[in-house]
């Protein structure tokens, strides 16, 4: 399958969806919604893929938001519509059961942001800028920002980046909890799939667990999350990669895991 606002590529265990309009600055409209979910219909049916990366095209943005031009003249039941459909793709990143990390290579602000917030975690450039600059435009966030964004960094941080609209470094972001790691520019691209490697080398069963472990049991009482863990860990202790990992201690070698995921 072709893409035109997108360029998708699995190599390996890796797949990179990469967003790709530079000339405005890789701004998210219907299509570009689309052909995400099109490339992780792709992620989804191939066993093979353990890690996703989600980058921007150029060395100016990651996505500089939801498109403006697409925006302005939106009628209230096409602009549910939109912030709807963005909704619905960032939770699917989220329910993806392997591991997707945000690579912000510049600006990630609005949509930008959202999405990065959508990703397991964040690894960004030094000249990355991050914000929710809605406001600026007489809106406000659309794709989930200012529910992610209050329960990554807290209610009032969300509130002053949303209500000032203003943008923050790589830095600031990483000392608010938002990113987690921070990179020369040159060295963000290597220093991700490094990591990505590292995910791929871990257990299919115990990653999806975790993740949803995680994500799923954020929203709810530590005691429902609790559950949620112990049926996780049942699912995990009796699987192909348990005995692997386990077995795999005990003879003092290094595991190779091919668990699937049931
Ligand atoms: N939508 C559409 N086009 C955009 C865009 C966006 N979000 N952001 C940038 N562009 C376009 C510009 O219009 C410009 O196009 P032309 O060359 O055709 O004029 C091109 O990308 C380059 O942008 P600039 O010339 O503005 O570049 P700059 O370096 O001077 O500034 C910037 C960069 C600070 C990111 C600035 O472009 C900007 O402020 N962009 C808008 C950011 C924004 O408000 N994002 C939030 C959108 S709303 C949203 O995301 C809602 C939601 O939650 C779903």
């Amino acid at each position: 399958m072709s893409f035109e606002n997108i360029i998708f590529e699995i190599d390996g265990a890796i797949a990179v969806i990469r967003f790709n309009r530079p000339k405005a600055l890789n701004a998210i409209n219907p299509d570009v919604l689309k052909e995400v979910n099109q490339a992780m219909d792709q992620v989804e049916a191939n066993s093979g893929v353990k890690v996703l990366i989600l980058t921007g095209e150029g060395d100016k943005a990651f996505v500089a938001g939801a498109d403006i031009a697409h925006m302005v003249n939106l009628t209230p039941l096409q602009g549910r519509k939109f912030s709807r459909d963005g909704q619905e793709l960032m939770f699917r990143l989220e329910a993806l059961p392997i591991p997707v990390i945000a690579c912000v290579n510049g600006f990630a602000l609005g949509g930008g942001t959202e999405i990065a917030m959508a990703c397991d975690f964040i690894y960004a450039s030094e000249n990355a800028k991050f914000g929710q600059p809605e406001i600026n435009l007489g809106i406000i966030p659309g794709f989930g920002g200012t529910q992610r964004l209050a329960r990554l960094v807290g209610k009032a941080m969300a509130r002053e980046l949303c209500m000032t609209g203003a943008m923050i470094s790589a830095a600031e972001a990483k000392e608010i909890g938002l990113v987690n790691k921070v990179f020369p520019p040159d060295q963000l691209w290597e220093e991700t799939m490094k990591t990505a490697r590292v995910l791929a080398s871990k257990g299919k069963v115990s990653m999806k667990a975790v993740k949803q472990c995680i994500n799923r049991g954020y929203e709810v009482d530590l005691r429902s999350g609790c559950y949620m863990e112990a049926d996780g860990f049942a699912v995990c202790i009796t699987s192909p990669d348990q005995r692997e990992g386990m077995t795999a201690f005990l003879e003092k070698r290094k595991p190779e895991f091919k668990g699937e995921l049931s």
